[in-house]
């Protein structure tokens, strides 16, 4: 989370009143078993984003537990959307299957693989993208999955401004993906108008339509 919000997200977080006994389960597994997933209020803004753009058609990768899974795939069932979602490790694949079977939800897609690989055997489009992998690598996830992209659709992309280190002093042992992130972020503002960086969560990069 960047450091200057840290209390403006805490507050929103408080606010957050979450009832759903497998969304519960799944925050408390994360946090006990050191599982990274969204932060409260980037749940409750993908949520939001994907119910506004009517996403019928989302991908994510990055499944972890499935937790962004669960409360995307919810929130666009009502109007039969559907959810593929792409994770590398077994464990957390086998532990996303158990958790959206928990949650009822059947309109998701759950692949075990590396996205890099994964993404390219995909067919059709997409109108929401979500990527929340490894960080290293958001260059190469976003530019085979805005392949796929719908002419109006949204990629959405967690953890781009990287706890802060972006822009303030960073351990030693974060410096090239802190590079690689900075050449990402400029890359997409120079190639991408529709590119904009939100400072909230871990820092959001949102892009909507294709050029
Ligand atoms: C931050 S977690 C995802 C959290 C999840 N989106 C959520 O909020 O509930 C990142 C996940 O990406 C997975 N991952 C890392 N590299 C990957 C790759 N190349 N392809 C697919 N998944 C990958 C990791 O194993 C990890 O579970």
């Amino acid at each position: 989370m960047l450091e200057e919000l840290r209390e403006a997200n805490s507050y929103i977080t408080s606010k957050i009143k979450e009832t759903d006994s497998v969304i519960l389960e799944m925050e408390k597994f994360a946090q006990e078993q050191n599982v990274p997933i969204v932060t409260k209020e980037v749940a409750e803004y993908l949520k939001f984003m994907v119910k506004m753009n009517k996403s019928k058609n989302i991908l994510e990768i990055g499944t972890a537990i499935g937790y962004s899974g669960t409360i995307m795939a919810k929130a666009v069932e009502e109007y039969g959307g559907h959810l593929t979602t792409i994770e590398i490790d077994e464990e957390r694949f086998n532990q996303a299957k158990e958790n959206f079977a928990k949650a009822k939800v059947d309109n998701v897609t759950l692949i075990l693989g590396d996205g890099l690989e994964e993404i390219k055997k995909l067919q059709g489009e997409f109108d929401f993208i979500f990527i929340d992998a490894a960080k290293g690598k958001y260059k190469e996830f976003f530019e085979d999955s805005y392949k796929l992209l719908s002419k109006d659709g949204i990629i959405f992309i967690d953890n781009i401004m990287f706890r802060g280190y972006l822009y303030k002093e960073y351990p030693k042992r974060f410096k090239t993906i802190v590079r690689k992130l900075n050449e990402f972020i400029d890359y997409l503002y120079e190639n991408y108008p529709g590119f904009t960086l939100l400072p909230f969560g871990d820092g959001i990069g949102l892009l909507q339509g294709k050029k």
